[in-house]
């Protein structure tokens, strides 16, 4: 979801504003996901590296998340909608994490559509602590060197139990992965706007689910 500070700047606004208007459209376009149908929503709001931003922007970032998490999910939660977070918590503020974990807890038996964030979320810093936690199994001879396959790794990973994505969709006509589910991509197809993200909207997703649509996929086959 990325644009935020741009959509801002060529308002002469100050960042935050985008930032705002930026949560506005993710409830937006989570509630359209549920509309059409899609099973899974990943949302990609927080990385590693945006840690490195200003203290300023840093404080405004947690503080919409903090309402993001009190209010709007509270309505996510009532259509039925699971809703689990990946990246790494020790990073957030213990409040953010509580309340994370909470909702977690209350949905994991909703049966609609998954809404998964990625929040402190970094892909190599995921595929690290897979590393860990496999050969850690190794080492205390839980399983052998022969049992490490593409299933046992993937479930070693923040996504475990949930599907690789079909399609990845970056606004603001950045045309990069930024660290974000780098083994999870393997086979997905992938769509750059130039939109920014706080003028995305129903309409935009509707377009670009027909595009994938139209698409071959092969999966390496002739
Ligand atoms: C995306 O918008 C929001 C976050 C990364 C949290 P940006 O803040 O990256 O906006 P630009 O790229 O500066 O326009
Ligand atoms: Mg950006």
């Amino acid at each position: 979801m990325d644009g935020n500070g741009r959509w801002a700047a060529r308002r002469g606004l100050p960042r935050s504003m985008g930032h705002r208007k930026g949560a506005e459209v993710v409830k937006e376009i989570t509630r359209a996901a549920g509309e059409l149908g899609i099973k899974y929503l990943t949302l990609y709001a927080f990385s590693t590296e945006n840690w490195n931003r200003s203290e300023d922007e840093v404080k405004t970032l947690m503080g919409l998340l903090r309402d993001y998490l009190q209010s709007d999910l509270k309505e996510v939660q009532q259509n039925n909608v699971r809703i689990r977070f990946i990246g790494e918590r020790e990073m957030l503020d213990a409040d953010i994490a509580r309340k994370m974990a909470e909702i977690e807890a209350d949905t994991l038996r909703n049966t609609g559509m998954t809404l998964c964030i990625a929040l402190s979320y970094g892909s190599r810093q995921e595929i690290v602590n897979a590393v860990k936690k496999t050969a850690a199994l190794v080492k205390e001879g839980d399983i052998s060197l022969n049992d490490v396959d593409v299933k046992l790794f993937s479930d070693m990973l923040y996504t475990k139990d949930m599907p690789d994505p079909d399609l990845v969709i970056r606004t603001s006509g950045e045309q990069r992965i930024s660290n974000y589910l780098l083994w999870q991509i393997a086979y997905a197809e992938f769509f750059f706007t130039d939109v920014l993200w706080p003028d995305f909207n129903k309409k935009l997703l509707e377009d670009i689910i027909k595009n994938f649509n139209m698409r071959e996929r092969r999966y390496g086959k002739a």
